[in-house]
């Protein structure tokens, strides 16, 4: 028999890989079924690699056979074996174990027996629904996005930096910021703010990234940002990730550019390195998910001024719920006909008028419009805000005197106008609607894994 001890540990996704028998393998894992038949059993165990199970056949030459037959779905396990040739459909090889160690058992009331579940009960048990084929899936697949994301900015010579989650300054300026206290010594009780001062967490990290770009260039930051919105849609969250690049030297057309280059590489990058978790989403979430990628991948994103884009709504006649109209924000049903139902693709609007978007957006020649833009693509909607930011020190000081936000708090900000300033443009993609716009899912609640929505703060 094997020594366990001096054997690799084998991840299953490895093995399924090589496509040849590596001999002797440690695996861990979690049993997924068993069949127990006379004299011996076969049980499929998942070690979270990959979506694929491994079958083992354990058999009664093993001392602890007993026990093994007694293994429940759930329960963790060691085992050490050879691969060899399997007979069972499906699969080349299977695990023939040497020696099998129980690690910790699941009784019968295990709540992810083999069936389907809805996906409204899986968020009951946000702890156990990684063990799930969908969620597995969804949560590698956040995984290699977070990696994709840092080679495209770092492969164009961008600076990974870190922006604060504490912050005294509004960036949105629309008050949706969550308060900071601190609680006193023993005592649950609320004490002060940030050491006799304001703090709130960031909603975005962009006023400080763009200190940042006008030193070192290009940019990106990559971290938690948070709204105190009361929002219960499936897209959106009060703790959610943002990616946002700031460029020096760079306007509102580059800005666009470089959104769409992302997008494209990322939903590559998945279909490049993803194939079996995304094929669960193809098969069981979405059936045409594969088709919207690889358009996404390869055909330019359609490009419409905000004017136009109402004068499509308005010419559509549909009995949208929320008015139409010029100077109103675009809402997600409007997003949604502009993408799936007129361009058939994503489209990238632009020019909004000045009163429904943020104060450092750079005032366009016309006075009533900034150079802004929103991505918007199927299923979600807006996936990418951005803008080219006010680079002159006299307009952005009036466009901030102009709103209800303390004009103190943002003096840093402005001094960087009056010392070297330069056109500079950026943009936030939200990180969870990307995984919801690579997979499918269609809820915010399921592409992360403990959300953050309102009330849901339990575990
Ligand atoms: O359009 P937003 O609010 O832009 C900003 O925060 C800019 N300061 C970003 C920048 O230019 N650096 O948000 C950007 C993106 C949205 O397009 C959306 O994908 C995502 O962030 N987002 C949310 N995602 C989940 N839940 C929410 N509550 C979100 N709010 C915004």
């Amino acid at each position: 028999m094997n020594d366990p001890s001096k054997l690799e540990r084998s991840r299953i996704v490895h093995l399924l890989q090589a496509d040849q028998s590596p001999g002797s393998v440690l695996v861990k894992g979690w049993v997924r079924t068993k069949r127990d038949a006379k004299g011996f059993s076969f049980i499929e165990i998942n070690d979270g690699s990959c979506l694929a199970n491994i079958q083992v056949v354990a058999d009664e030459t093993l001392s602890n056979y007993a026990t093994i037959r007694k293994m429940t779905t759930g329960s963790a396990l060691s085992l050490s074996g050879r691969m060899v040739p399997s007979r069972g459909q499906g699969q080349r090889w299977e695990i023939k174990a040497e020696s099998v160690t129980l690690v910790g058992h699941a009784p019968e009331a295990y709540p992810l027996q083999k069936k389907r579940h809805s996906d409204e009960f899986l968020r009951t048990i946000a702890h156990l629904r990684p063990r799930t084929n969908k969620y597995g899936a969804a949560f590698r697949i956040r995984s290699q996005l977070a990696l994709a994301i840092h080679r495209f900015f770092q492969d164009r010579g961008f600076h990974y930096i870190h922006t604060p989650i504490l912050t005294a300054s509004d960036c949105e300026g629309a008050g949706e910021m969550f308060r900071v206290t601190t609680l006193a010594p023993g005592d649950a009780a609320v004490a002060n703010d940030f050491f006799g001062v304001n703090a709130y967490l960031t909603v975005s990290g962009q006023l400080e990234a763009e200190m940042l770009a006008l030193a070192l260039g290009d940019v990106y930051t990559f971290g938690p940002t948070f709204r105190a919105e009361n929002s219960n849609t499936r897209r959106h969250a009060a703790e959610f990730w943002m990616v946002e690049p700031e460029m020096a030297f760079c306007d509102l057309a580059q800005d666009m550019v470089l959104a769409e280059a992302l997008l494209q590489h990322l939903a590559g990058h998945v279909m490049d390195h993803c194939a079996a978790d995304l094929s669960l989403f193809a098969r069981f979430v979405d059936k045409e998910l594969m088709h919207r990628l690889a358009a996404l991948v390869e055909k330019p994103f359609f490009r419409v001024p905000y004017a136009d884009a109402i004068a499509i709504l308005e010419r559509s006649a549909r009995p949208f719920e929320h008015p139409v109209a010029h100077g109103n924000d675009l809402q997600a049903e409007h997003e949604r006909y502009l993408v799936e139902h007129h361009f058939k693709g994503p489209v990238i609007v632009y020019d909004f008028p000045k009163e429904i978007k943020p104060f450092y957006m750079r005032m366009n020649d016309d006075g009533c419009t900034v150079a802004s833009m929103d991505v918007l693509v199927a299923g979600i909607g807006e996936i990418i805000g951005g803008s080219q930011r006010e680079e002159r020190y006299d307009m952005l000081r009036r466009r901030i005197e102009s709103i209800p936000l303390a004009p103190e708090n943002y003096w840093w900000y402005m001094e960087s106008r009056q010392y070297g300033s330069v056109p500079h443009s950026g943009f936030g993609l939200g990180f969870e609607r990307l995984v919801m716009m690579v997979t499918g899912i269609t809820n915010i609640r399921d592409v992360i894994p403990f959300p953050r929505t309102p009330k849901n703060i339990a575990f």
